[in-house]
């Protein structure tokens, strides 16, 4: 499919990673169908998108008058036929193999068959997630990173299945919405979060041996290592479940021991001490 052919894009979930991705497509002129199961879903990601404009206007990176546009380019359904018209899907449901199996099949019933079906997942295997489908050569990956409107990465994966053409029309995609692509092939943890984690995971080793508190874990990596955050910060922000299940998927995929998830980390999540979204992590937040 020749990139500019590409007008309307479907995203599929408005939570954290949808809502940014639909930001990043309508502010980049497309025309955005943004679905969700619920119509409150869908407007508490509308909420998030024009407060995040007003902080892109402040930045001066968008004209004011661009904001309005931008806004109702977006149209939120709950209806997953109401995607049909889509050139282009990406899928952001939670990261739960049976339900993205589902949304993916429900998507691919309806689309035409030439569009091109991505998912954002950031650990399921995408050559699984292509089989899943009647289009698996139309069927990539594209792993944008939390914020979508600000951070420049895409990893864009290629399942076994995925075309040259489909490859190609994504990339070009990617750039047309000034974001900096990067080819990588379907692997546990693509390349991002394979080496990513395994830091966090060390980091939290440290800890639990008593070699460093999480304050000088941080220190040393933000001052030696010129990182903007520390490991155990960044864990606390993503949530220390969502970097166990990625150390879980790195284990099994792999079954390689040097992956093996950090018992501390486990206990940690147990307890629900989850990071910044429940108040306490390898820090405490918000006074609790
Ligand atoms: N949060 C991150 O930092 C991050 C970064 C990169 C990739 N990802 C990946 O992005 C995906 C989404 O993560 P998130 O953090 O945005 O999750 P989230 O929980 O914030 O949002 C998921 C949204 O999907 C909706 N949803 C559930 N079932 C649906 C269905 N059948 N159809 C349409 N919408 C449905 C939910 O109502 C929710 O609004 C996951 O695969 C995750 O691994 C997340």
């Amino acid at each position: 499919m020749n990139p500019d052919a590409v007008r309307t894009v479907a995203v599929l979930g408005a939570g954290t990673m949808g809502n940014g991705i639909a930001h990043v497509f309508a502010r980049c002129g497309y025309s955005v169908i943004l679905r969700d199961v619920e119509q409150q879903f869908l407007d508490r990601a509308l909420e998030t998108i024009s407060k995040n404009l007003d902080r892109e206007i402040k930045k001066g990176k968008i004209a004011e008058a661009a904001k309005s546009p931008v806004l109702a380019s977006i149209v939120p359904v709950t209806k997953i036929e109401e995607i049909a018209r889509a050139d282009f899907a990406i899928e952001a449901v939670p990261e739960q193999l049976d339900l993205k199996r589902t949304v993916l099949r429900e998507a691919d019933r309806v689309l035409r068959p030439e569009a091109i079906l991505a998912t954002n997942t950031s650990s399921i295997s995408v050559t699984e997630l292509a089989a899943a489908t009647q289009r698996p050569d139309r069927f990539i990956g594209m792993h944008f990173m939390n914020p979508v409107p600000v951070m420049p990465l895409v990893e864009v994966i290629r399942a076994l299945q995925t075309s040259n053409d489909t490859f190609e029309t994504t990339m070009k995609l990617c750039e047309k919405l000034e974001k900096k692509p990067v080819a990588v092939t379907d692997s546990p943890g693509f390349v991002s979060n394979r080496v990513l984690m395994p830091l966090i995971n060390e980091a939290a080793f440290c800890v639990m041996e008593s070699v460093a508190a999480p304050e000088a874990v941080d220190a040393v990596m933000k001052l030696g290592m010129n990182h903007p955050m520390g490991p155990l910060e960044l864990a606390d922000f993503i949530g220390l479940d969502i970097c166990l299940d990625v150390m879980e998927v790195l284990f099994e995929g792999f079954g390689d021991p040097k992956f093996r998830p950090c018992p501390l980390l486990k206990k940690m999540v147990s307890a629900g001490w989850l990071g910044k979204k429940s108040g306490r992590g390898f820090y405490v937040y918000g006074g609790k």
